[in-house]
């Protein structure tokens, strides 16, 4: 049951802090969903990536000049380690018929393939679906323009997907996000598909940047919870937030029809 504290401090909050600490802080049990896209630890790339901001074969993507509060640049197996306590954590939250949907990428360092198996070894993962970014632009003659990223579905045994969200199938097209002055923002159109295929009421994002997940979670009336390191993006995140619940107050007004329906 969530307690009267539980619903002040958390619920339909962004917290400004890091993930690990604040994850601490919360109940067992409290959520039904995790949404979320973690650092993918970029800048610590021995190759041809983003390495110390040089850009390689990224050289005009927006992450070159990295977050605004974290360098991205962890050694490996501490980094690997990091978010292995954060999903454990993550679990921890969730309800016996919740999931997490985490948002990697793979690559290959040094030769060796990266495919994330050590931060999530030990949890069930269920599904991996691949997210194919359609567009973008590759200069270099050395490799294919890589166009996919993995989402995978780690879930409690109770988890179910709404009525037909099973059709969707596990490669899902959606274009990059462009209009967001975070440099690595979620699709809006990826988040509300996952939303919907379930019928999470809380849901978190402990990596929340800009806050595509709470503004998601807002726009279907279910709650969020954000949790985010950077202040820069806590104040992007409320704003776009207030910006929305504005924008949904005059859409009532405008269409009382669809406000009547509400009340
Ligand atoms: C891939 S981005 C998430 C973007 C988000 N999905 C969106 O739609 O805007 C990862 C975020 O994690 C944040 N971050 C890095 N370390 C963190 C930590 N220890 N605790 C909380 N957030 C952290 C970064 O500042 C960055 O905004």
């Amino acid at each position: 049951m969530m307690t009267e504290d539980f619903r002040e401090k958390f619920i339909n909050r962004i917290i400004c802090g890091d993930s690990l600490t604040v994850m601490r802080q919360m109940p067992d049990n409290c959520l039904d969903l995790v949404v979320t896209s973690p650092p993918y630890n970029l800048k610590n790339s021995t190759g041809n990536g983003m390495k110390d901001g040089r850009g390689g074969k990224w050289a005009n993507a927006a992450l070159v000049n990295g977050y605004s509060h974290y360098n991205d640049n962890m050694p490996h197996d501490e980094y690997a380690q990091w978010q292995h306590e954060c999903l454990k954590e993550m679990w921890r939250l969730l309800k016996a018929d919740g999931a997490i949907f985490y948002n990697h990428k793979w690559r290959v360092q040094n030769g060796l393939i990266q495919d994330r198996s050590d931060i999530i070894r030990d949890m069930p993962v269920r599904q991996i679906i691949i997210w194919h970014r359609k567009g973008g632009i590759n200069f270099n003659p050395a490799y294919f323009l890589p166009t996919y990223e993995v989402i995978y579905l780690i879930a409690k045994p109770d988890f179910r997907l709404t009525p037909k969200a099973n059709a969707y199938g596990d490669v899902w097209e959606f274009t990059q996000e462009m209009k967001n002055a975070h440099p690595a923002p979620f699709p809006v159109a990826l988040i509300d598909r996952i939303i919907k295929s379930t019928n999470a009421q809380i849901i978190l994002d402990p990596f929340m940047g800009s806050g595509t997940t709470a503004i998601v979670a807002m726009g279907l009336d279910r709650n969020y919870i954000g949790i985010e390191l950077s202040p820069d993006y806590c104040e992007m995140a409320n704003r776009r937030i207030e910006r929305n619940k504005h924008e949904s107050e005059l859409m009532k007004f405008r269409t009382p029809s669809l406000f009547s329906q509400s009340i």
